[in-house]
């Protein structure tokens, strides 16, 4: 089998690692922005495209002729990737831009969820000008403010976090009116967040392991917004916070998006959905949904994956899911390293080797993220470099053994959280 995997950073490594372990030996093949060494290493041929240009995906994928393509970023899922490539009768991991909608419109995403699940969110408000926003705000002080497009994962500022008040709120919501005519205001709620993320081929869907990430760039989760710096997952496949109970209702909610979802755009939802849920007092709530697998997240669950990836994909795109997908039940953690100073000043161009080698002989995976590659050397970008994944029997020995190889081993002028995971008590 032909497979195209569209994306360039650790997540769509991982899906391309993935891809490479099957005994079918798939030929695989990438569409990239930016080139990575870890794909480039197991790919027979790559392309280099904006992941937004849907003329130039299409005429790679009708160049390579491949038996289906997987999406990794949500990018060219919103620029309609998928319509195109469907309608010219390839199959896709990953849903029609009509679908995307759910991660690529916060406002479409709310208003679904009142009209058609009508559970699991919190209070929300949209605004098209400051003035109604302004007095909101000082009638609602706990609140979060949300840019309605994609932001990479770093749109999102907390009243009393990242904002310390009205002023500063509005400053930031007078950029994304202009730019979007709108921004969508939340209720803050307060709980442990967590990833529960399904394949599914529009009508059935089946789970992932949950995983907790942390989206913050310095120890202790303070500092800007990131990609995530890290990941965690058990060996239950729940996380200490989330009970089986939590789960199946959160299950439920993402499965139901699933449904309604195809019943509203008339097209059956085929790729990862992605519930971003934070655990309240009165139980999961959906902070946002995702059309595509997360980033850290990815590597935490296909690292676990022990049915033939190629088979798991390829029945989503085919749109005849797999009966049952089998995670190991080890409990994993994921670190990114980054640039010095990231993610404000990240110092580009900086050299350093990796010991990959000794990485893999200590089990460690490595999936590559944002460097380029010169006469032997990695070179840092303004992004995160590279992921780092161990598994072990809990996500507290997982730790133990990624730090103490990374006290050893990383490069440097690249960072890493060391409080990553700080699992919550049961
Ligand atoms: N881990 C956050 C995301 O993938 O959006």
């Amino acid at each position: 089998m032909k497979v195209i995997v569209v994306g360039h950073g650790a997540r769509e490594h991982a899906i391309a690692a993935a891809l490479a372990r099957s005994p079918q030996e798939p030929r695989i093949f990438a569409y990239m922005a930016t080139p990575n060494p870890g794909i480039g290493r197991l790919v027979e041929t790559w392309t280099e495209g904006p992941l937004e240009n849907v003329e130039a995906l299409l005429r790679y994928a009708l160049a390579v002729k491949p038996d289906f393509v997987v999406f990794g970023p949500e990018v060219p899922l919103a620029a309609g990737a998928v319509d195109a490539l469907e309608g010219k009768g390839i199959p896709c991991v990953g849903p029609r831009r009509g679908l995307a909608r759910i991660e690529a419109d916060k406002a479409f995403m709310r208003e679904f969820m009142v009209k058609h699940l009508r559970r699991g969110y919190p209070r929300w408000w949209t605004f098209t000008d400051l003035a109604s926003l302004e007095t909101h705000l000082r009638s609602h002080p706990d609140v979060v403010l949300k840019p309605i497009g994609l932001t990479g994962g770093k749109g999102v500022r907390v009243m009393g976090r990242q904002l310390s008040g009205p002023e500063e709120a509005l400053e930031y919501a007078q950029m994304f009116l202009e730019r979007e005519g709108m921004i969508l205001v939340e209720e803050r709620l307060e709980g442990e967040e967590f990833s529960l993320m399904v394949f599914t081929d529009g009508e059935r869907s089946l789970p992932m392991p949950l995983v907790q990430d942390y989206k913050y760039a310095r120890e202790g989760d303070t500092g800007p917004m990131t990609g995530g710096m890290g990941s965690y997952s058990c060996a239950d496949h729940l996380l200490p916070f989330v009970s089986r109970e939590d789960f199946e209702t959160a299950l439920g909610i993402v499965e139901e998006a699933i449904a309604r979802l195809g019943e509203v755009t008339g097209v059956p939802y085929r790729g990862v959905l992605y519930g971003q849920f934070i655990q309240t007092e009165s139980g999961p709530k959906v902070l946002e949904f995702n059309a595509r697998l997360g980033d850290p997240e990815a590597m935490n669950v296909l690292s676990l994956l022990v049915s033939d990836p190629l088979e798991v994909f390829a029945s989503v795109a085919m749109g005849d899911l797999v009966e049952k997908i089998g995670f190991e039940h080890m409990a994993t953690v994921c670190k990114y390293l980054v640039p010095s100073g990231y993610p404000e000043a990240p110092e580009v161009g900086r050299p350093f080797t990796l010991p990959v080698e000794e990485f893999a002989a200590s089990g460690i995976e490595v999936y590559f993220a944002s460097v380029r590659e010169e006469a032997g050397k990695y070179l840092t970008t303004s992004s995160r470099s590279v992921a780092l994944l161990a598994r072990a029997s809990s996500p507290e020995e997982a730790k133990v053994l990624l730090d103490s190889f990374l006290g050893t081993h990383c490069p440097l002028g690249l960072y890493y959280r060391h409080d990553i995971p700080r699992v919550p008590a049961n």
